[in-house]
């Protein structure tokens, strides 16, 4: 459902490719866990995917569109939600969902429904009225959550969307993940919690310095890592092992 072959992108005026060659796919049914440390590439390899930035290497597909050349039809099929939440101030929660399922063409009966269910799923209910400029941070990102998913597209592109949601929303949101996997739908999600990471996905890529330095299962990652544990073998094969495959 998401294909990314030799994905490269250097930012105008770096000398250094921030994505250097990368290449993966998130099947469907699969949730895909993106991991590497700060700066790895993480949210670029995202950003190109979801048609954000241009990229001048290589080919990204979602359920067969090419971002590239037919981006309206790419992004019908996908929802995003950013690690940065880009929100209208002046805008009530309610008013920004509506907006966002204006733009993709969600009915109303149809959004009201989602809306209710997410927001109730969320704790959100009584908060949607109020103006997003009174929003705390983890408020900001349940609302983005819940716009992002309002057209329940096929493919969902998540970046580190746990981060700042409390352990309720945390538990609903990787209920909500799991749930949208098993009817054959596709998740990629990028996280620095690497526990999660581990219970929640069938396949797990790491990236470091713009490569991609292993691809594997959930079971694999286990294997892997032995009894070093799940953070050691992340910190070795990042560090002292930069760059290689292991
Ligand atoms: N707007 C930008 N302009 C120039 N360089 C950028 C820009 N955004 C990111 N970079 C560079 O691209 C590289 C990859 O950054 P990216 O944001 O993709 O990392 P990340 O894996 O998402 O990190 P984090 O875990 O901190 O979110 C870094 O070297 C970063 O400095
Ligand atoms: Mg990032």
């Amino acid at each position: 459902m998401i294909k990314i072959e030799h994905l490269t992108k250097t930012y105008a005026g770096s000398e250094i490719k921030a994505v250097d060659g990368v290449s993966f796919s998130v099947n469907p049914g699969e949730i895909v866990g993106f991991v590497g440390p700060n700066g790895a590439g993480k949210s670029t390899t995202i950003k190109c995917i979801t048609g954000i930035l241009p990229f001048e290497e290589g080919r990204i597909t979602i359920c067969d569109k090419d971002i590239g050349i037919q981006p309206v039809d790419a992004k019908r099929n996908m929802a995003y939600v950013a690690d940065e939440n880009i929100l209208y101030n002046g805008l009530t929660g309610k008013q920004y969902i509506s907006l966002i399922a204006d733009i993709f063409g969600v009915e109303k009966k149809i959004r009201d429904e989602r809306t209710d269910k997410y927001s109730n799923l969320f704790d959100m209910s009584d908060k949607l009225g109020d103006k997003i400029s009174s929003y705390s941070h983890g408020m900001k990102q349940k609302i983005s959550i819940i716009a992002g998913l309002i057209h329940e597209p096929k493919v969902w592109i998540l970046d580190e969307p746990m981060t700042g949601l409390d352990p309720k929303a945390s538990f609903e949101l990787k209920k909500l993940m799991k749930e949208h996997a098993e009817k054959g739908n596709s998740v990629l999600f990028s996280s620095h919690v690497l526990e999660v990471v581990e219970k929640l996905c069938h396949k797990v890529v790491i990236i470091n310095k713009g490569k991609i330095i292993t691809e594997c299962t959930a079971e694999e990652l286990q294997e892997k890592s032995g009894e070093m544990g799940l953070e050691e073998f992340f910190l070795k094969i990042t560090g002292v092992f930069s760059g290689e495959n292991i």
